[in-house]
């Protein structure tokens, strides 16, 4: 028996050696894959896209960002453009300016984001807005106005830039999902019904896409530190106005970047990036959904009891 174990020793060290050199060389493919690649990012102008511009510009990616707003784009380009001490190169930034709910324009706004570098390795559906109302008191246009932004809106962006990555067979399809694309929570409606069309769509995408070779990743974030309570519409399409505590006290947006580049660079196919409490109310939902439907009925008749107060 000895000698047979002893026998089978330089075996063993040499397959651990090869196993290890594979790990090592295939890490730093990874940690390669981004450099110079074309990184389309949609709601860059603020918030996790903000971040995420930053650390995939750090990555070596040629970056085309993407809002709304001309000015705080041309700002983030220009601030990422600054020459740097570090040793990987980098480029300025482009931007392309539209509105996401406008999906008539997205087509045109695809078309300018493939003429910067005539591809793109990766898109970022990033931008969204979110909600807070009750349904009865919310009226049919801010549900689909939420629906056009956070899912209309990424749809056509995404269906603008597929054929050219079908055509060269190589591409990453990422979206920014939530939490409450796995679980609604309650006066999130129109929320919580586009990121879960989000989830859906994506996941038809992934499927569809692979004989092409093409990745597609949804990222599922809890609550992150940015200004999306703040911006959120309310039931009659004004502006919510709040930061609100679980958002104040959410995760840092550039912790949440850092997942993103990782989930890129290791072609993850979807991530939960939350908390123990949010993961166990998923798995909740799909293990024993009375019970969810229960805590979900207590939740809100806390949340209409604190209102009326
Ligand atoms: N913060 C959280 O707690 C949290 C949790 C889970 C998931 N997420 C998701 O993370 C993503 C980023 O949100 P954030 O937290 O970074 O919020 P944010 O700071 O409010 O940023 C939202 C971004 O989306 C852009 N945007 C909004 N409406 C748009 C439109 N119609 N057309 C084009 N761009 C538009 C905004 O750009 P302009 O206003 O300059 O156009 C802005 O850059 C969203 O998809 C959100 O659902 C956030």
């Amino acid at each position: 028996m000895e000698r047979l174990v002893g026998g089978a020793g330089p075996l063993v060290l040499g397959s651990v050696g090869l196993w290890v050199m594979y790990y090592l060389m295939q890490r730093l493919r990874l940690k390669n894959r981004l450099q110079d690649s074309v990184v389309v990012i949609t709601g860059a102008s603020s918030g996790l896209g903000k971040e995420c511009a930053h650390v995939f510009h750090a990555a070596g990616a040629r970056l085309i960002l993407c809002g709304r707003n001309q000015t705080r784009l041309q700002e983030l380009a220009q601030e990422l453009g600054e020459p740097t001490d570090g040793n990987r190169q980098t480029y300025t930034p482009r931007t392309v300016t539209f509105d996401l709910s406008n999906t008539e324009t997205v087509a045109a706004a695809g078309e300018e984001i493939l003429k910067c570098y005539g591809h793109v390795d990766v898109l970022i559906n990033n931008a969204g807005i979110s909600y807070r109302g009750s349904i009865i008191d919310t009226h049919v246009s801010v549900q689909r106005d939420v629906m056009e932004t956070n899912f209309f809106g990424p749809v056509a962006l995404t269906q603008a830039i597929l054929p050219s990555m079908v055509q060269r067979r190589s591409g990453h399809v990422v979206a920014i999902s939530s939490v409450q694309g796995r679980i609604a929570i309650p006066y999130r409606s129109a929320y919580a019904a586009s990121k879960h069309a989000t989830q859906a769509y994506f996941d038809c995408l992934r499927a569809e896409v692979e004989r092409f070779g093409l990745q597609v990743t949804v990222i599922s974030p809890g609550y992150i530190r940015t200004n999306l309570s703040f911006n959120a519409v309310t039931g009659d399409g004004s502006q919510y106005g709040v930061m609100d505590k679980t958002t104040a006290t959410g995760r840092d947006p550039v912790e949440v970047a850092h997942s993103v580049l990782r989930a890129v660079n290791q072609r993850q196919k979807d991530v939960l990036l939350a908390g123990p409490l949010p993961t166990v109310a998923v798995y909740i939902r799909t293990l024993w959904p009375a019970l969810f439907f229960k805590l979900m009925a207590s939740r809100a008749r806390k949340e209409q009891r604190l209102k009326e107060e």
